[in-house]
């Protein structure tokens, strides 16, 4: 494997072809956090991963034959993330979040997907991996609280048979000893009477509790890696408070690794070390989180800012979807993906039509795709989008 390319700065930024095998360009060692993107070094090479990364991903492409064509939902997407750090990810609805986070797991149904690339877990490679190898590494090494519980729950056994196999499956225990770390690991997700609900089928169980419930199995065997995808959408403020106290004190009991997925900018906020935009199947910015909410360099991380309600934003009349919908990943627009929607793509001289943007460091440990030059981003960042948000 290739060394990690030193770090590029604004200055030496050079237009990519737009070809879907150029991928991101040149990693770069993230300097203020743990969690890195190392981009490509566009002929296919990767960089090396961090040194104390716990999951590496490089390069990893996850497309779907279909009928109407190949959906390229995740198109090139580098990262790391290192034990006790939070990778937040955020992007519109369809922009590859739950598919990326499926490929980690090893949940695409064999036959159904294309998937290339890199998934480093401890060191071990899971893309190509045997489904039945995969499938150890789930509950202890990886758990998933998904965005749809009932994808992760077996309608035909009772809530508390399900958590008490995961749980025996990795921890040498009795049933009854199982059973009882079952029935508290409802009460902590908030499951009223857990002693008795425990033998309830998830039918028997609201939306709201098989939500729960399911965070209650994913936290059951104190996973190494935890990616939460939407955990909690469905659930009230109190449980939803209760619930990121959970992921919090799993993190410093065992030092996991937790990758969040939220619309919820301010959950985001709150939990991550660093965050990461997805767009058509791709990051358009990474940086420390503080560096995100601060000074953000993507102008549609302009927009997700602007279109998103905060509970720090004095007025919600100041809300500014950003016009259009996210792009077809059948036919994703030349250049940069975003660029029909984007309201500076005027501005760099038909770059953004034509050329795909990298990656690339814009300042520090900051990394945004995008053709813009700093001058503009400033005076743009400045004058149009700080004063509004
Ligand atoms: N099995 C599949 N076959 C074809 N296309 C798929 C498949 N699974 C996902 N996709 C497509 O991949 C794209 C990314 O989906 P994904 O579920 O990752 O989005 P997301 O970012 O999680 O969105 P949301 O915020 O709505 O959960 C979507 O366009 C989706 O329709
Ligand atoms: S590259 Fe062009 S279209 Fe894409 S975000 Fe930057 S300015 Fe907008
Ligand atoms: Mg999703």
């Amino acid at each position: 494997m290739s060394q990690p390319s030193k770090p590029t700065t604004e200055a030496s930024v050079a237009a990519q072809p737009d070809t879907s095998e150029t991928g991101d360009r040149a990693g770069r060692r993230r300097r203020k956090s743990a969690a890195t993107v190392n981009a490509l070094d566009g002929i296919g090479g990767l960089g090396a991963p961090a040194p104390d990364s716990f999951l590496s991903v490089r390069d990893l492409r996850v497309h779907f034959p279909t009928d109407d064509g190949l959906v390229k939902s995740v198109d090139g997407l580098s990262f790391d993330l290192s034990r006790g750090k939070t990778l937040g990810i955020v992007g519109e609805s369809g922009s590859g979040k739950s598919v990326t986070s499926m490929a980690i797991m090893g949940l695409h149904k064999p036959g159904t997907v294309q998937m290339t690339g890199s998934i480093r877990l401890d060191g071990q490679e899971l893309v190509g991996s045997s489904p039945e190898a995969v499938r150890l590494l789930r509950g202890k090494k990886m758990a998933m609280i998904f965005q749809d519980p009932l994808s992760a729950m077996h309608p035909f056994y009772t809530v508390g048979h399900q958590i008490v196999e995961a749980y025996r499956m990795h921890n040498d225990v009795s049933t009854s000893v199982a059973k009882k770390h079952a029935v508290e690991m409802l009460d902590r997700v908030g499951i009223p009477q857990a002693s008795s609900r425990v033998d309830d089928y998830p039918h028997q169980f609201s939306g709201g509790m098989r939500q729960r419930a399911m965070i209650a199995m994913a936290l059951s065997c104190s996973p190494d890696l935890l990616i939460a995808d939407e955990p909690t959408t469905a659930l009230d403020v109190t449980v939803q408070a209760q619930i990121l106290d959970l992921v919090r004190d799993l993190q410093s009991e065992f030092n996991s690794a937790v990758i969040i997925i939220t619309h919820d900018l301010g959950v985001v906020a709150e939990l991550s070390d660093d965050i990461m935009v997805m767009y058509a199947g791709r990051a358009v910015e990474y940086a420390a989180a503080e560096e995100v909410f601060e000074r953000p360099k993507h102008p549609y991380t302009w927009g997700l800012l602007s279109s998103m309600p905060r509970l720090d934003r004095a007025r919600i009349d100041r809300l500014r979807p950003i016009p259009g919908a996210p792009p077809s990943l059948i036919n994703v627009p030349s250049g940069c993906p975003f660029h029909p929607r984007c309201a500076y793509a005027d501005r760099t001289g038909g770059l953004s039509q034509s050329q795909r943007p990298p990656l690339e460091e814009k300042a520090p440990g900051h990394y945004a795709a995008c053709h813009l030059t700093p001058e503009q981003r400033t005076a743009i960042w400045e004058t149009d989008i700080k004063p509004t948000l």
